[in-house]
């Protein structure tokens, strides 16, 4: 990174280069405290965090004051030599010079061991914090993995609509919206729109905000997630539990290499992942409810996942595996049925039990199944005419998928709870700030 000369950025001045050097920073202060000879301060910028000292003999009594008196992420501008401390966190240290306080800040409300529901109403505030800066860093390198994926495999960058008329993932968790007058919904997937882009554009992407209404309280589901989401022509679902072996494979890789500092912070070893290389596993769905019922959790054929089958079968990976194969009646309408009973679908679920990454299927081409499934699943059938077109005119062999790009953080990042892994996290009883 570089800046205007005058100042230089914290990452700039940690190298043997600065080191005897004056240079200028500015940014905020993280932490601070005095003895009576010296004025400790930890100052944070965009890049880094920096321990500056000064020291009382060293300075004119007003500034020595400054430094002691200055509060916790006001902004400020600090001067001095860089010099080498083995002492200090990252390795060097600035002797301070001069200090210009840019704001001085009030009290700051957030202090040591605050409550979760304090921290998301101050959430505001709360985003300066180590854990949330290197969960952020994570997800922006995750994101440029896979754009360059998508890019290097030949996928183009669409933008669909977030504003539907439409459900593509059923009726129960679909946010409704006054549109003019009429009824309209907001994206639960832009899968539909997608498939209307391979005729033009063969294989294609987009990143959009999806939401649902998920009524349920859980440490993995938001009403607003980011979606990532791909759909190939002239590809079955072999094929497209390849490319997601890819794509992930990219995406963690990018991650351990471009932020291992921020992976290790938030207790994750970069070389873990690493170490993950495709081909995933693939188990059959059947044999996943073996697995599950023989680990003491109980599923009967014909189920759907919950949270804790998941765990039972993931709990003990190092490396995402897909379940292939669902049953067709739990499954969405769009899928390509097998058999009578099966869905060409799989799903990538995350090992260490953090659940599925992943939603994906190869696409039903026969419109008379896909009338059947719709009114299977109470749909209008004139809501999805435009949908039904796109087997009337060229169709083709296609598959695709969905990624919850929260889904991955909290399995790449090691965390508990989703909301941390999202700047304003809307779940049920929040949407503020
Ligand atoms: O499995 P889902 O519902 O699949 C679809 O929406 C397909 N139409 C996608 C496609 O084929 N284009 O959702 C896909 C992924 C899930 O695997 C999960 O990672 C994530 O989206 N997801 C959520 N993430 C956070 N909060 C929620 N409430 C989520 N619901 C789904
Ligand atoms: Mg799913």
């Amino acid at each position: 990174m570089k800046m205007e000369k005058d100042y230089h950025y914290i990452q700039e001045v940690l190298s043997p280069d600065f080191v005897g050097k004056r240079v200028k920073i500015r940014g905020w202060v993280y932490r601070q405290r005095n003895s009576k000879k010296m004025a400790f301060i930890v100052l944070r910028d965009g890049t880094e965090t920096l321990q500056c000292t000064g020291k009382k003999d060293q300075l004119s009594e007003e500034l020595f004051n400054m430094l002691c008196e200055v509060k916790y992420e006001s902004s400020v501008i600090i001067e001095g030599n860089i010099k080498e401390d083995n002492r200090a966190p990252n390795g060097y240290e600035m002797q301070i010079e001069n200090f210009t306080i840019i704001q001085m800040a009030e009290t700051f409300p957030i202090q040591k061991d605050q409550s979760d529901s304090f921290l998301l109403d101050y959430r505001h505030l709360w985003v300066r914090s180590q854990k949330l800066t290197h969960s952020f860093r994570v997800k922006a390198k995750l994101l440029q993995g896979a754009r360059e994926y998508f890019d290097q495999q030949g996928y183009v960058e669409m933008t669909p609509p977030i504003i539907t008329g439409s459900s593509c993932e059923g009726g129960s968790t679909l946010f409704e919206l006054n549109y003019f007058g009429k009824k309209a919904f907001l994206s639960q997937s832009a899968q539909l729109y997608l498939e209307t882009l391979i005729f033009a554009h063969q294989n294609v992407y987009s990143l959009t905000p999806s939401f649902r209404a998920e009524k349920s309280r859980t440490n993995r589901h938001l009403a607003e997630y980011w979606h990532l989401e791909a759909e190939a022509a002239f590809l079955d679902l072999n094929g497209i539990i390849k490319f997601e072996d890819g794509l992930v494979c990219a995406m963690i890789h990018k991650v351990a290499q471009d932020e291992p500092k921020a992976l290790k912070a938030l207790g994750r070893d970069p070389q873990d992942l690493l170490n993950i290389e495709g081909p995933f596993d693939r188990i059959h769905y059947d044999e996943a409810i073996d697995i599950i019922n023989k680990k003491g959790v109980e599923i009967p054929w014909g189920e759907d996942f919950g949270t804790h089958h998941e765990r039972a079968l993931t709990e003990d990976l190092k490396s995402p595996v897909h379940v292939t194969h669902f049953p067709r009646k739990i499954k969405a309408f769009y899928m390509k049925t097998l058999d009578g009973k099966y869905a060409e679908a799989n799903d990538l679920l995350a090992p260490e039990g953090y659940g599925e990454l992943i939603g994906s299927s190869q696409r039903e081409e026969d419109i008379n199944v896909i009338i059947d499934n719709l009114k299977r699943d109470g749909s209008k059938i004139a809501d999805y005419e435009w949908y039904l077109d796109l087997r009337r005119y060229g169709s083709v062999q296609h598959s695709g998928f969905g990624m919850g790009i929260e889904r991955m953080m909290r399995w790449v990042c090691n965390l508990d709870h989703i909301r941390d892994t999202i700047a304003y996290p809307r779940v049920m009883n929040r949407n503020t700030p």
